[in-house]
């Protein structure tokens, strides 16, 4: 059987394929290690792991490194005897010390399933053209979408990502604690909030943010964002950096 699916358009071709005999190492057995490695066997390969640190490393095809960027150079340097290609599977990181990279546009926390992949995009990179088709072939396997980032474009592709999560995260989190502070409890603010952050994703998506903004900024009622931030407490610098973001956005010409 050959890894394969029949999910969404894929932006990149390959002329190679990876065998359904092909071994692979997953070495790292955190938030991504574990998901990685049950959807590597779900769509077919030959997988040991997720390998923790104290266990030896194998004699593998591919060794896939899914530890925290730091580790990848000493991980990556006890790996490399034992397997044809090295990959990593981070955003930021160059190839210095990999053949290739796989990053999963995705957030993991650990308990995902093997469909987590499908149809999600998939950074890929490869020092030679066998290894960057080697990264391709486990997207597709995975059923993701591949799309290539060069080196010196890492760092920002990542620091995209982070703006994409962690940073929403960290909106939504002051968001549930104003509410808090309002007299909504953290589990019904949650709840409350959801279908505003859901649609404004949804509107973002369709058109982008000029588009999509509403609310006093946009409106020019700076009565009410004056008396938004005096009640925004321990947030008022956060709320101070994305009001300048906000009117950047609201300054913009709309482009529809
Ligand atoms: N989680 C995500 O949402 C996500 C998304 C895309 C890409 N990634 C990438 O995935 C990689 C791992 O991230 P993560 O979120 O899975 O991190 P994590 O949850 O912190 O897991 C890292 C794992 O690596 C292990 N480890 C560290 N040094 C090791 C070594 N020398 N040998 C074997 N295992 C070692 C750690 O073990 P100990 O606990 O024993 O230290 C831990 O289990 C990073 O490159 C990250 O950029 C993560």
């Amino acid at each position: 059987m050959r890894p394969s699916h029949s999910g969404p358009r894929i932006d990149m071709q390959t002329t190679s394929s990876l065998a359904p005999e092909t071994t692979i190492a997953v070495i790292g057995a955190g938030r991504l290690g574990g998901v990685l490695a049950r959807a590597l066997r779900t769509a077919g390969y030959q997988v040991l792991g997720p390998l923790r640190r104290e266990q030896a490393m194998p004699t593998v095809d591919i060794a896939l490194l899914c530890v925290p960027d730091a580790a990848i150079a000493a991980v990556a340097f006890v790996a490399r005897p034992h397997a044809r290609l090295v990959g990593h599977v981070s955003g930021a990181t160059p190839l210095d010390d990999v053949d290739f990279s796989i990053h999963p546009l995705q957030t993991f926390a650990g308990s995902e399933t093997p469909d987590v992949f499908h149809g999600i995009g998939a950074a890929v990179a490869g020092r030679t053209p066998d290894a960057l088709a080697t990264a391709e072939q486990l997207a597709r396997g995975l059923g993701a979408r591949p799309f290539g980032v060069d080196d010196d474009d890492r760092a920002t592709y990542h620091a995209a990502a982070s703006f994409s999560s962690n940073f929403v995260l960290a909106a939504l989190d002051a968001a549930e604690q104003l509410a808090s502070e309002a007299g909504i409890p953290a589990d019904e603010a949650r709840d409350r909030l959801a279908p505003l952050v859901r649609r404004t994703v949804d509107n973002w998506v369709a058109g982008g943010a000029r588009a999509a903004l509403t609310g006093p900024i946009a409106r020019g009622d700076e009565a009410t964002v004056a008396r938004q931030r005096a009640a925004s407490g321990g947030f008022q610098d956060l709320f101070d950096a994305l009001a300048v973001a906000t009117r950047a956005i609201a300054a913009r010409e709309e482009t529809a």
